[in-house]
């Protein structure tokens, strides 16, 4: 591949393989010294045009730690404010030969758009409501280190299915490694048509976290709702969020996910997600860096194999 710009380009053996490079990754990460020069004469452009915390840290720390020159663009500093489109803005970046373009932008397609235009590796950091190929990635490892495997598990993914990128990413991610998957959450925010991923649809939550080995709960993103129905959070928490009540229902040794930003007593229990024998919401942001490297890895490799 090219550029990583979903979960739906990769195979099952694709997904396996960013898996097991990241793993030697996440060992360098835990070491003193966190240098590895694979990518040492390139250049890395990020270039965020929506919020992230998680995702932008961990891109920026992955490049600076494989050798790579890191810039970070200030979209909201850019000429963007001053008209320049979208596309004008990456050609201009891709005329001072970036080897690697990392893109998150709030319009669903925008960064596979962006992608045919330049003439470097572009990874997806989130487009819309339609994927982030590295947060699904980065769940993926850290459920295989949690339960040994990434098949055949239950795995319930609740709230904000509708309107979340990081679910569609998961669906797809999960699917194809031959899990079985329940979406939990009010019609309004789990439409019947996410039934055509192969996921059963439950809006009862003690009905779908029956004997489920992972609980991965979603933020309410209300960014993205069009001024459509917003429940109160009370009544969603009341219903929808996650407590100890409603985790006593899933497999004893359930884990907790949760991909960020989280809104404590909204869609989650503080004390829960704080919970270390059951949450695994730090490992995941751990995993993040590792799972950025090995794909910056990857695909710098495949460029220099196309060369
Ligand atoms: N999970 C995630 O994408 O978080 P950020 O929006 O903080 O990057």
């Amino acid at each position: 591949h090219r550029h990583l710009l979903g979960i739906e380009h990769l195979s099952q053996s694709d997904i396996t393989a960013i898996l097991d490079l990241a793993e030697t990754y996440v060992d360098l990460n835990r070491q003193s010294t966190k240098h590895s020069d694979v990518l040492s004469g390139l250049t890395q452009i990020n270039m965020f045009f929506e919020n992230s915390t998680r995702t932008q840290a961990s891109f920026e720390l992955a490049g600076k730690r494989l050798g790579a020159d890191v810039m970070n663009m200030a979209m909201q500093a850019s000429s963007i404010k001053k008209g320049e489109t979208l596309i004008d803005t990456a050609m201009t970046l891709n005329a001072m030969h970036p080897d690697l373009l990392v893109v998150r932008h709030p319009h669903s397609g925008a960064v596979d758009l962006l992608a045919q235009k330049v003439n470097c590796a572009v990874l997806n950091a989130g487009d819309g409501r339609h994927e982030h190929p590295t947060q699904a990635l980065l769940d993926a490892l850290t459920i295989r280190r949690a339960k040994g495997r990434l098949h055949r598990l239950n795995i319930a993914i609740c709230g904000d299915v509708a309107h979340s990128r990081v679910a569609r990413s998961n669906l797809i991610l999960l699917g194809k490694m031959e899990n079985r998957i329940r979406l939990i959450g009010p019609p309004t925010l789990v439409p019947s048509q996410f039934s055509e991923f192969g996921a059963e649809i439950y809006d009862d939550m003690n009905e779908g976290l029956k004997d489920v080995d992972v609980v991965m709960m979603l933020r309410l993103q209300k960014e993205r709702m069009d001024g459509g129905f917003i429940p109160s959070e009370r009544e969603y928490y009341h219903r929808y969020g996650l407590d100890g009540a409603k985790l006593a229902l899933a497999k004893s040794d359930a884990i907790i996910m949760h991909p960020g930003p989280m809104n404590r007593g909204v869609e989650i229990d503080g004390t829960l997600a704080d919970d270390i024998n059951r949450s695994v919401i730090q490992e995941q942001v751990e995993m993040g860096v590792a799972i950025r490297m090995a794909a910056m890895d990857l695909l710098a490799r495949n460029a220099r194999d196309a060369a």
